[in-house]
């Protein structure tokens, strides 16, 4: 039976050390590709699929992720005051109505596993989707996660979205053993995280968006510490596939890893080319810095 998935996870408590001294005392999803910070991107995203329900899994170092989906009176009133209506719009209209933010504190960064399961009061006994705000993900038509959505609702299953990775990469990934199904989706037989190039199953990697059913808490509770001496979440999902299909989509679009400073850097080119305000101005210089 389909249940409409309401709920989504957004894991918030890593300690981002790839982008550091950036990330010292600034969360990394606050850093922004052109205007707007990562995790509005991933919250943006998670809306257009159908989500009504924001679950932010945060440290003592996220504060301005809380800040910035709250009110702030101070800024309205001065960008009323002054007429710039368009700010204002902006700055209020950040979250639609009728969407609710829930925060919870994960009191250790123990991975992504850990964090997830931080969130399983809020969650409850329904499917929930994850996101990872650093993986950016840009798709023309078919949505990502409006796919996933769709696919785990078919049968109450779990659904991750892959990418190809070059084979000598795929040692930093969650990697799946995949059975072909139809053109982009594959039913799992295996996943490993972060497998010698030798012995990994394929070059298809997991990237930052999940389908999970609630089951995925209680495998999590018994996870113990894994790659990275880290609580992970792939090492879950390869328990909940010895119990329940678990899918993978490999969506028709662009990841971003926004965790790292060239990816992060590629985001933004190339998301400045695609804005409006900038797209002739910016495009104009690209090209007097490359000739
Ligand atoms: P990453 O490994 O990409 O993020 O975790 P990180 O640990 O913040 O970054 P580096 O590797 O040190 O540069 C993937 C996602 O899981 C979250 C992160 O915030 C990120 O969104 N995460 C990771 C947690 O919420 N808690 C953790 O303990 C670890």
């Amino acid at each position: 039976m389909s249940v409409q998935i309401k709920k989504a996870v957004f894991p918030v408590a890593g300690m981002g050390t790839r982008f550091l001294p950036a990330t010292k005392a600034c969360p990394k999803e606050m850093l922004p590709v052109v205007d707007k910070p990562l995790i509005q991107y991933a919250v943006e995203e998670a809306i257009a699929a159908g989500i009504t329900d924001l679950i932010f899994v945060t440290s003592w170092t996220k504060r301005p992720i809380e800040d910035h989906f709250d009110k702030n009176f101070e800024l309205e009133y001065k960008l009323e005051e002054a007429g710039k209506k368009e700010l204002l719009n902006t700055v209020r209209n950040i979250l639609p109505k009728g969407v609710n933010c829930f925060y919870v504190r994960q009191q250790e960064a123990l991975g992504l596993g850990h964090a997830v399961l931080c969130a399983k009061d809020i969650v409850g006994d329904e499917p929930f989707v994850v996101l990872l705000a650093d993986d950016m993900i840009y798709c023309d038509e078919t949505a990502c996660l409006d796919t996933m959505i769709n696919l785990a609702n078919e049968d109450a299953s779990s659904v991750v979205a892959v990418e190809q990775v070059p084979m000598e990469k795929v040692n930093k990934y969650g990697v799946i053993d995949p059975i072909d199904l139809s053109d982009r989706l594959y039913k799992l037989q295996g996943v490993v995280e972060k497998p010698p190039v030798e012995e990994a199953p394929s070059n298809l990697s997991i990237v930052g968006r999940y389908v999970l059913q609630p089951r995925i808490f209680e495998l999590l509770e018994n996870t113990q510490r894994g790659a990275g001496n880290e609580i992970q979440l792939t090492d879950a999902i390869a328990a909940l596939l010895e119990e329940q299909a678990i899918y993978a989509y490999e969506f028709d679009g662009i990841r971003y890893d926004c965790g790292s400073k060239l990816g992060h850097m590629k985001a933004n080119v190339e998301y400045a080319l695609r804005h409006p305000e900038l797209n002739g101005a910016f495009r104009e210089y690209l090209k007097g810095i490359v000739s």
